[in-house]
């Protein structure tokens, strides 16, 4: 099976890329660097000793999705190609829904045209705003997200509902992440932020390198366990193995829309992660309790089940694993 994988540079898709060629895939990859490097495709074949095809390109340029279409007989289609900084997605709405949305519609239109009706999206547990219950199932309410980012991933979603009711014969699948932490075992590829992180984990191992050098740690006075936000962190490589079990559910079902959540289940809070990470790495972060960030909720975790029993979605990695490899690939890189 040839599978279509956009943004494959980056963080989820070269994890997800290094499974697919490991479970026998073929590949053909397409990315425009925006918040990757050139050196990932290296990095992929040297982990896989496989070979791929690879094309340099932006997702809102319909004649690199036509030619790849053209050049390939593509199978299915992974989208992860978008922007995903929240903050920044405040400042630059037109720019998100410009990248995140526009490049949906252009990849729908050339997949229709080559009769090319299977998809896995990259969404987010970010569509469901301020969950209504906890843990959250797939058929908690979404809407009322806080930022453009969001939003654009829930426009999305909604675009691929009406897609699918407009023509039952596409096979769709929707994935909602949770919090994915760590890094490939190898060290070598793993989450490579631009400038400083605003994710809790990459500040965390740079905080460790001494390229900074304290954690903030945004507000202890949520109503948690210690008073500090909690999340739901899945270990990449689980993650990227969950595109496998929904690339396998759609070539089972041949049609339909499924969507699912990929998160573990278990809520983990700022200082559990702070002191999991300096437990198994040997390492002090020093923190400092600053403000609340705006926009963040107290509490977000998934009820994973759904996955596990449609999808046989297990996950391997604990929390001790997630941290070690995080730290594993810090501080291997520059
Ligand atoms: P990432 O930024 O590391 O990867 C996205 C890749 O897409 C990058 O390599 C970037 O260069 C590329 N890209 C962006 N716009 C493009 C365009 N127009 N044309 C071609 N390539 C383009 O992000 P990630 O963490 O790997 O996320 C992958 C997907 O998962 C995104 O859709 C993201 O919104 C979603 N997601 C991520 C998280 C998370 O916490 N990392 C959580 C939920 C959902
Ligand atoms: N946090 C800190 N200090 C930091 C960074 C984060 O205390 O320097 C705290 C946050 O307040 C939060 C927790 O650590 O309680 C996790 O924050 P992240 O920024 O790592 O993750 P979020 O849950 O805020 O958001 C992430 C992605 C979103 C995605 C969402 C749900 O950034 O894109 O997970 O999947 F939508």
């Amino acid at each position: 099976m040839k599978i279509f994988v956009t943004g494959m540079c980056g963080y989820i898709g070269s994890h997800t890329a290094v499974e697919l060629l490991n479970q026998n895939y073929e590949i053909v990859g397409l990315d425009n660097f925006s918040n990757s490097k050139k050196e990932t495709i290296d990095k992929i074949k040297q982990i896989t000793k496989k070979d791929f095809k690879f094309y340099e390109g932006d997702m809102l340029d319909k004649n690199i999705l036509t030619k790849i279409f053209k050049e390939n007989k593509i199978d299915a289609v992974i989208d992860f190609a978008a922007y995903k900084a929240v903050g920044d997605s405040v400042k630059n709405p037109i720019e998100y829904y410009t990248n995140n949305v526009s490049s949906v519609l252009n990849l729908l239109k050339i997949m229709k045209e080559n009769n090319v009706k299977t998809i896995v999206f990259s969404s987010s547990a970010t569509v469901y705003g301020n969950p209504e219950e906890m843990p959250i199932k797939e058929t908690t309410k979404t809407g009322n997200t806080t930022n453009p980012y969001g939003t654009s991933k829930l426009m999305v979603e909604k675009i691929l509902k009406d897609l699918y009711e407009s023509d039952n014969s596409w096979n769709i699948c929707i994935l909602r992440y949770f919090n994915p932490i760590g890094a490939h075992k190898s060290g070598i590829i793993g989450e490579d932020p631009n400038g400083i992180p605003a994710n809790l984990v990459p500040y965390v191992t740079q905080v460790a390198k001494g390229k900074l050098e304290y954690l903030k740690v945004f507000g202890n006075d949520y109503n948690t366990k210690d008073g500090t936000g909690v999340r739901d962190y899945i270990h990449v490589v689980d993650l990227a193995i969950g595109h496998i079990k929904a690339l396998q559910k759609l070539e089972n079902e041949k049609k339909g829309l499924y969507i699912y959540n990929l998160g573990t289940g278990k809520g983990s809070s700022v200082l559990d992660i702070i002191k999991t990470f300096e437990k198994v790495n040997n390492i002090k972060i020093p923190y400092k309790i600053t403000e609340r960030r705006d926009g963040d909720i107290a509490t977000c975790y998934s009820d994973p089940s759904k996955a596990q029993k449609e999808l046989n979605f297990k996950v391997q990695y604990n929390l001790e694993d997630m941290l070690k490899d995080a730290w594993n690939y810090e501080k291997n890189s520059q």
